[in-house]
This record gives structure tokens, C-alpha cells and sequence, in this order.
């Protein structure tokens, strides 16, 4: 039997990012996964291979409508999807291989294999129990599918299948136009596949800025993605290599039925706690099945605390990381914090889509006084220069005191660009503290400049 100060339980952003702190502030740490490779869904099956293929599927898409335009003439090149997935496979293997040495670098052990907490204070790994003071359970979430549909990974999928199909499929239904499924199908959009979205709701990507939302799915409907708002999908009947998807539109009660040869459920992720023995512990949840957890992750039960996906809040890896972070600083004796009013969220579609903060309507329904900075990217000189004068920057202020309360970005790298605005709401600036600070020209940035510009006396170019 091995004791630690510090077991974790997942290797997932939460997870990994929680061990490697503990070790670097002097705790005997290990952590525990059951995968081959660490990093978790993230690294092995979603973040990571997702923007590998958004990567590759955008390029093909630059040399098709865009290489022309700049004297770059010649055929397009073609899909060699075999190779595509084994670039995406080396993507995930540097990352993994590169968390591997981190561990090792910081002295942290990997327990391979399945953990549970038979009770407080042990961890049990395949036959042996381990001793740990302190117990993080980051296990994450796994994609969540609905009644009458049945995942085989292969027609029916996941994201996780949908990262290694057998072929570009001819026809995908995507059922939900949540982040996952405008990822993916703009992927295999770009690859040549027919996508439709199947939405329950009347509108996509439910909680964005209505503004942005519209604008969103328009720029998205040009790029060739059809979409069905206000459908309930009934169910899936699948085959070997075709499916049908019936749904049902709230408007009419009609039912209709799509044929696909891929069908992508992306309707949510719940927390994955399953073989933890929470239940036996008395480790209180809620009715979600989310572990229940106080302002320092910590659980009911001593010495066993909860981050990431698992617990309530966006289910992110970046909000899974600064839990890790801070969760591991608490147990230390140190003051971790996490700001949950500026955690960023980002869709990694072309144009990218970023928010932090407010949206307009939480604003109003809060019934905030607010004042509302926008800039179009079409007078952003090197938004046009890359054929990207589509989108824009808005912020939204407070009328008063000119703090920063939000802001929404559609446009290039707005993933990027929404970062500036993330450290100024940390410092708790005024729209005019970011309308006043120099930024280079000609870049993007400039254009959060100029929206900043448009809280106060006005932007420039426009
Ligand atoms: P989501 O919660 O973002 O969207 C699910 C969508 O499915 C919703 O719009 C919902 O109205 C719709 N839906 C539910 N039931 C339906 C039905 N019967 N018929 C039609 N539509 C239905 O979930 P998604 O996209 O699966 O993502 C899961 C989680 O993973 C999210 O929390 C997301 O934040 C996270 N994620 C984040 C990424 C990023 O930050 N770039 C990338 C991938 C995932």
C-alpha cells in the first residue's frame, strides 16, 4: 500500500492540472486514469482531435474559395481522410506524451486503471488500495443521448465516433446546435458531407447572445448547414450503414423523417461519476447527479473534493483546469479562487465565436443600465485582408461606471481576441481603460480597440 497526500481521480484537464499543482507545491501526489493515454476526453476524443480536423477542413475550405482570389492558382486539393485522422491521432499522441512527461517531470505516480474510494482517506486501483489525506475526484463527463436513440459509434455517434468515422459520410444529421454538433458538422461540412441540424429550441447555441446567435447561424447557413429549429428528434432507427431520424416540429405537432448515413447526437454532456462508490460513501449529490460541492470543491465528506465537469457549472476544460488549480492551492493551505463571472467560452467554427461575461439579455433581465460598444470586422484592415470582414466585437459596459460587464466576438480568431477583454474584466476595467491602451497595427485586435471606442465617444473606421 502507497500513501499520498493528494490522489486524483481522472486525468483530464481538471485532473492532470490539479496533480501538477499539488506536486509543485510540495505534496505526494498521484493520479489515477483507466485510459491507455492521459488527458481525458479533451486531449484523446474532443477538444484536441476536434481542432485538428477544424484545422485541416479549414484549409481545404481557404484553397477552394479563397486561393483563387490571391493569385494562387491550380486545383484544390483533395480529401485523403486516412491521412487526415492519423494527423489528427499524431496531434493527440504529442499532447499525451507530453502530459506523460510532465508527470514524471513532477514526480507525480499514474495509477493505471479504475479507481474507487471504498472510504475516505483510500483509493483502490484494480486489487490495490492506495492511502491519500486528500482525494480529488475530477472524472468528468460522457456525452449524454436521448430516449429511443442508440449509439453503436459507428452510425450513430458521439463525438467520440465522429472523430473516426470510416469515411466522410454523405449525408449527416446533426441532432443538436449546441457547441459540439456546429463543430463537427461544420467539419465534415467543409469535407463535402450534406449536414442538417436538427434543434429543439428555436434558435442555436441556447444561453449566446442573441445578437451573435443570429448572425452565427446565418453565416453558417451560407457555408451550406441546413438547419431545422423548433424539432424534437423522436428517435433513431438505425441499420448497419444508414439511419432515419423522426422529429417532431413544435409549431405543428408534424412528424418527419430524415435518411442519413451518420447521425451526431450532440445534446449535452452529464457528469460521469459511475464505479466512484459515491453513493456508498454518502458523498452528497444533486439531482442531476452532480457531486454537490462548497465554495473550496470540497464535498460533504472530509478530505474528498470535486472539480471539473463533474461538479456543477460550464462544462469546459478550462473551468476544469482552474478548479485543479485552486482546488490543489486549498488543500496546500493556500487561497485558491476560481472568478466564475470571467470564464471564457469559445466555438471553434470559422468565423470563431467567443463570449465572456453578460450577455445583452442577462443585462436586461438583471435590469442592468448598460451601454453597448460594437465594431464590425469589415473596418478591420486585416480582417479583410484574410477574407474575414464578417463578424463583429461587442462590448457591453456599465452605463455609469463604464466597467466592462461582457463582451461577444464573431469573427477571425475571436477565441484569441476575447482574452484581452478577459484580463481587463479581471482588473475590473472601464471599456475606456481598453479604448486608451495602444494596440499594434494592422491587427484584429484593433477591432476590440474600435468596440471599446464604441462604449464612449465613437470608433474610428466606421
Ligand atoms: P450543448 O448543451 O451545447 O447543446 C445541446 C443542444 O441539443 C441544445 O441546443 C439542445 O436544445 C439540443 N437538444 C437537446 N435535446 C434535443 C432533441 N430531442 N432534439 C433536438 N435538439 C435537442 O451540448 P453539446 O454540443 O453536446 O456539448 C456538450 C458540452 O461540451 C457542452 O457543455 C459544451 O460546452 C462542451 N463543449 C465545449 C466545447 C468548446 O468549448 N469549444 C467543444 C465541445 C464541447
Amino acid at each position: 500500500m502507497s500513501s499520498y497526500d493528494v490522489i486524483v481521480i481522472g486525468a483530464g484537464p481538471g485532473g492532470y492540472v490539479a496533480a501538477i499543482r499539488c506536486a509543485q507545491l510540495g505534496l505526494k501526489t498521484a493520479c489515477v486514469e483507466a485510459r491507455e493515454t492521459l488527458g481525458g476526453t479533451c486531449l484523446n476524443v474532443g477538444c484536441i482531435p476536434s481542432k485538428a480536423l477544424l484545422h485541416a477542413s479549414h484549409q481545404l475550405h481557404e484553397a477552394e474559395d479563397n486561393f483563387a482570389k490571391m493569385g494562387l492558382k491550380g486545383k484544390a486539393p483533395s480529401v485523403d481522410w486516412k491521412q487526415m485522422l492519423s494527423y489528427k491521432d499524431d496531434v493527440i499522441g504529442q499532447n499525451t506524451k507530453g502530459i506523460e512527461f510532465l508527470f514524471k517531470k513532477n514526480k507525480i505516480d499514474w495509477l493505471k486503471g479504475w479507481g474507487s474510494i471504498p472510504e475516505a482517506g483510500k483509493v483502490k486501483v484494480g486489487d490495490e488500495v492506495h492511502e491519500a489525506k486528500n482525494i480529488i475526484i475530477a472524472s468528468g463527463s460522457e456525452a449524454s443521448s436521448l430516449p429511443g436513440v442508440e449509439i453503436d459509434e459507428k452510425v450513430v455517434v458521439t463525438s467520440t465516433g465522429a472523430l473516426e468515422l470510416g469515411k466522410v459520410p454523405k449525408k449527416l444529421v446533426v441532432i443538436g446546435a449546441g457547441v459540439i454538433g456546429l463543430e463537427l458538422g461544420s467539419v465534415y461540412k467543409r469535407l463535402g458531407s450534406e449536414v442538417t441540424v436538427v434543434e429543439y429550441l428555436d434558435a442555436i447555441t441556447p444561453g449566446m447572445d442573441a445578437e451573435v446567435s443570429k448572425v452565427f447561424q446565418r453565416t453558417l447557413k451560407k457555408q451550406g448547414l441546413e438547419f431545422i429549429l423548433g424539432a424534437a428528434v423522436q428517435g433513431v432507427d438505425a441499420t448497419k450503414t444508414k439511419a432515419k431520424v423522426t422529429y417532431k416540429l413544435k409549431n405543428d405537432d408534424s412528424e418527419v423523417t430524415l435518411d442519413a448515413d451518420v447521425v451526431l447526437v450532440a445534446t449535452g454532456r452529464r457528469a460521469f461519476t459511475d464505479g466512484l462508490g459515491l453513493k456508498e460513501l454518502g458523498v452528497e449529490m444533486t439531482d442531476r447527479g452532480v457531486v454537490k460541492t462548497d465554495s473550496h470543491f470540497a464535498t460533504n465528506i472530509k478530505g474528498i473534493y470535486a472539480i471539473g465537469d463533474c461538479i456543477p457549472g460550464p462544462m469546459l476544460a478550462h473551468k476544469a483546469e482552474d478548479e485543479g488549480f485552486a482546488c490543489a492551492e486549498i488543500i496546500a493551505g493556500q487561497a485558491g479562487h476560481v472568478n466564475y463571472g470571467v470564464i471564457p467560452s469559445v466555438i471553434y467554427t470559422w468565423p470563431e465565436v467567443a463570449a465572456v461575461g453578460a450577455s445583452e439579455e442577462q443585462l436586461k433581465q438583471d435590469g442592468r443600465a448598460y451601454k453597448v460598444g460594437k465594431f464590425s470586422f469589415m473596418g478591420n484592415g486585416r480582417a479583410k485582408a484574410i477574407f474575414a470582414g464578417d463578424g463583429f466585437v461587442k462590448i457591453l459596459a456599465d452605463k455609469e461606471s463604464d466597467r466592462i460587464l461582457g463582451a461577444h466576438i464573431i469573427g477571425p480568431q475571436a477565441g484569441e481576441l476575447i482574452h484581452e477583454i478577459c484580463v481587463a474584466m479581471e482588473f475590473g476595467a472601464a471599456a475606456e481603460d481598453v479604448a486608451r491602451t495602444c494596440h499594434a497595427h494592422p491587427t484584429l485586435s484593433e477591432a476590440v480597440r474600435e468596440a471599446a471606442l464604441a462604449c464612449g465617444d465613437g470608433p474610428i473606421h466606421s
